[in-house]
Parts: structure tokens; C-alpha cells; sequence
């Protein structure tokens, strides 16, 4: 990768002011919440880019972005990742390259850290794109009339139980399942938890749902408001604790127009709604970067019951170890990587063998593939990504599972 010049690092205490300036003007976020959010995520948390000898102003803070590691679940394996938010560059000094450098800086660094990974939320796709990052997975807001969600009373041999909001570790438990059973969620710190628990800074109600065995699932709501009810966050993890949910949102029907929530394509909530009205208010793509391609591929789970080899012919402009073949083998749900030599013409050799199953692409269309957002046979056809019948096939295969999602915004 290459060195960023200009002045890299962590962010200065005697920056934060200036960060706090470029994030409100980035975003509009206020001091207070700026503040509070760096306390939560912890004082490494700030990444900044100071002007260059050769601009004038050489030392001055003229970009900052956040920076965290967390692990990511894809195929039931936690995959060590960069979380990146509050990426914003001086509006005096945009066009000029800094947001780029920052992102230069900032991805190596990760990937020296050991991350495998990076995701973000982009405002803007282009220079992302050509960082190499590309389409992840997705976070859908769903909304509908409280009414719409259940017909009948709640389930007799199930309960509904207020539980306390200040103690995420319980609801950790539960989720846990859930990054075990999907493909895209990210393991919470703190300040991820504060958000999702606590959005705008207001703290939601959380109740457990459960049954004779325990609890199931939890859902944390904030007060309505203006006829709507914003569902904070959301974990259920069987039909029953789907059903409670279901007349918990309901019971709201007399306060509220309609219920908000996060969650996947694939909703529990919307697969069991009994009447018409559900619906998508928004759907946000989130990016994903591939840092280091054999420590992802061997990092995530794959379907237990698919073996086979598979060389993936790869070109990574900005990290010249992923670029080149490297042969996947996948047997009893794990995946081992092996980087093929090159030809005598430098060009990547898939291994010599005429009957090898190669698929071509760049590192920012794997990481559609690699995440699952993206099949092979939808990534050909739009020109992403060159394999042959075999190749394709075996590659569907290999990625197949639940559609990528995360609730998580930041
Ligand atoms: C988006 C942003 C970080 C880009 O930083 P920058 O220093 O202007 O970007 P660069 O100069 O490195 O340019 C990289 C590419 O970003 C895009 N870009 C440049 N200025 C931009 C702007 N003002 N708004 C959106 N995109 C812009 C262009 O595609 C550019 O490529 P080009 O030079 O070939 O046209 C910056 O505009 C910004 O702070 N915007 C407000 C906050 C924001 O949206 N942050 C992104 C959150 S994910």
C-alpha cells in the first residue's frame, strides 16, 4: 500500500475541537453528541490528516474520520473487521485528495492491525469505489400500521418482561444467536450498543420475550411519539418470540399510526404479518472492504455440506498482496487459501491445470460475492466478474446463505 504523506494519525486532544468542527459540518452533528460519541468508543477512536509542507498551512487538521475494530459474522465465524464512520474532510480543502489519503491511511493501518475487513456507510460511493470497497449488504427500514402486525391475542405459554436498559450483556447473549444464524452483523462495543439502545441519546424501554425454556428474544422501544412508535432495536429468535412481538407492537394501535424498525430483507416481523400496510421507508447499502483476501476467506464459515476448489483471479489496485490467484479449497464448512504463482510474463497463473474453475474479478466485486449480497451469475451478467459455467456454479455454492444485513448505522 501506499505511505500517506501529509500527516496521518491519531487525532490530537488538541484537535478535537477542530475534528468536532469538520464532523458538524460534515454531518450536522452537534458538539454535545460528537463528544459523547467519542467517550463511548474510547480516546483511539479518532483518526485525523493534517495539511501537507506543501500547502501553506502545513500541520493543520484537514480531515478526521472514526475508526474501530469489531468482528463481523459472516457463515457463523466472526471475521475481524474496521468499522469506519464520521469520515468528513474541511469543506474548504474538499477535491484536493485528503479524503482519499485519510481513507489510504486509515485502511492500512487497519490491515496492519489485523483487520480482515472494513465496512462503512458512504454518503458518497465514488471514492470509496476506487478505494476498493464494494457493495456489502443492506439495512432496510420498515414500518407499518400497528394493526397490521397481529390478529390475535398474544401466545398463551409465552411472557413479555420489562428488563433493564443500562445492562446490554443479557441481550449480547441473545443476540449472539442471531450473528450466528445471518451473514453481515457486527459483535457490539459499547458505543455501537449506546446507539442502538439509545438513538438521538434518548434511552428505549427493553423487554424480554420468552417461554418456559427462558427468553427468546428482546425488543427495546422508544416512548412514541407524534402517533409513531420507533422500535430501537430488535432480537427474535423463535416464532413464538415473533408472536409476542407481533401483539406487543400491537397493543400500540390506540397510541400510534404506525410501528418503525430496522432489519433485513428478510424480517421475521414482515414474513408474519397477517394484513397489508408493511412497508420499506428506506434501504441503505452498507460498503465492505477486503483488507487481506486469505485471512477473510479463511476467517468466515461456509455451508457445511459444500467442498470443492475454486481460483479466484483478483486485482486490487491499492493492496498488491491481494491482487494475483490464490486457490479457495472449501471442505466441512471451513475455507484454506493458497496464492498461486505468477507466469513467466508476470501475469497470474491459475496453477497450470486446464480444468481449474477460475472466476476473474476485482477485490470491491469479491467482497459482494465474498459477503453474499451479490451471487456470481448477478455479478456476471453486469460484467463484475468472468468465470465459466463450472466456476460460477461451485462459486454460488461456496456463498450461499442469508442475505447480508445489519440494523447498525454509523
Ligand atoms: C466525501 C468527502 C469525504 C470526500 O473528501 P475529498 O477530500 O473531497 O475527496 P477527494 O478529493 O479525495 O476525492 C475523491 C473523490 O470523492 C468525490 N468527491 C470530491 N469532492 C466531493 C464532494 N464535495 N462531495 C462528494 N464527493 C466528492 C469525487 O468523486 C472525487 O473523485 P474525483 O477527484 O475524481 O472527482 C468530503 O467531500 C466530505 O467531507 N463530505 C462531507 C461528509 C461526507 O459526506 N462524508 C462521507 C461519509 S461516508
Amino acid at each position: 500500500m501506499t505511505a500517506v504523506t501529509g500527516g496521518f494519525g491519531l487525532l490530537l486532544p488538541e484537535e478535537r475541537a477542530d475534528a468536532a468542527a469538520l464532523v458538524r459540518q460534515g454531518f450536522g452533528i452537534p458538539r454535545e453528541y460528537f463528544d459523547r460519541s467519542v467517550e463511548l468508543f474510547g480516546p483511539d477512536v479518532m483518526r485525523g490528516l493534517r495539511a501537507g509542507p506543501e500547502t501553506g498551512h502545513a500541520g493543520r487538521l484537514v480531515a478526521c474520520a472514526a475508526v474501530w475494530p469489531m468482528d463481523q459474522w459472516f457463515g457463523g465465524r466472526p471475521v475481524p473487521s474496521c468499522g469506519v464512520a464520521a469520515v468528513a474532510v474541511d469543506p474548504a480543502e474538499r477535491g484536493r485528495g485528503y479524503g482519499t489519503a485519510l481513507m489510504r491511511g486509515l485502511l492500512e493501518e487497519a490491515r496492519a492491525g489485523g483487520a480482515a475487513l472494513s465496512v462503512l456507510y458512504p454518503a458518497t460511493l465514488p471514492v470509496y469505489t476506487r478505494l476498493g470497497f464494494g457493495r456489502g449488504g443492506v439495512s432496510f427500514d420498515w414500518s407499518a400500521p400497528p394493526a397490521a402486525l397481529s390478529d390475535g391475542p398474544p401466545p398463551a405459554d409465552g411472557w413479555v418482561r420489562r428488563a433493564d436498559a443500562s445492562d446490554a450483556s443479557p441481550l449480547a447473549a441473545l443476540r449472539r444467536t442471531l450473528l450466528t444464524t445471518t451473514n453481515g452483523l457486527v459483535e457490539r462495543n459499547e458505543g455501537l450498543w449506546s446507539f442502538a439502545l439509545c438513538p438521538d441519546g434518548a434511552p428505549s424501554d427493553v423487554y424480554t420475550l420468552g417461554g418456559a425454556g427462558g427468553p427468546e428474544g428482546y425488543i427495546a422501544v422508544v416512548p412514541p411519539a407524534d402517533r409513531k412508535l420507533t422500535v430501537a432495536d430488535l432480537c427474535l429468535l423463535s416464532p413464538r418470540a415473533v408472536r409476542l412481538a407481533q401483539s406487543f407492537l400491537a397493543g400500540y394501535r390506540a397510541q400510534v399510526d404506525r410501528v418503525s424498525w430496522r432489519g433485513g430483507p428478510d424480517d421475521a416481523l414482515v414474513l408474519l404479518a397477517p394484513e397489508r400496510g408493511v412497508r420499506v421507508d428506506a434501504c441503505d447499502d452498507w460498503l465492505l472492504r477486503i483488507l487481506d483476501l486469505p485471512r477473510a476467506l479463511e476467517s468466515r464459515g461456509y455451508p457445511p455440506g459444500v467442498s470443492g476448489e475454486l481460483v479466484l483471479d483478483v486485482s486490487d489496485a491499492l493492496i498488491p498482496e491481494n491482487s494475483g490467484c490464490f486457490r479457495l479449497r472449501l471442505c466441512g464448512g471451513t475455507a484454506s487459501v493458497r496464492s498461486l504463482p505468477r507466469g513467466p510474463d508476470s501475469a497470474p497463473k491459475a496453477g497450470g491445470r486446464t480444468d481449474e474453475a477460475v472466476l476473474s474479478l476485482s477485490i470491491a466485486a469479491l467482497a459482494s460475492l465474498y459477503s453474499g449480497h451479490k451471487g456470481p451469475h448477478a455479478l456476471r451478467q453486469v460484467g463484475l466478474l468472468r468465470g465459466g459455467e463450472d466456476a460460477v456454479a461451485l462459486a454460488a455454492l461456496f456463498f450461499s446463505g442469508p442475505t447480508p444485513w445489519m440494523p447498525d448505522r454509523f
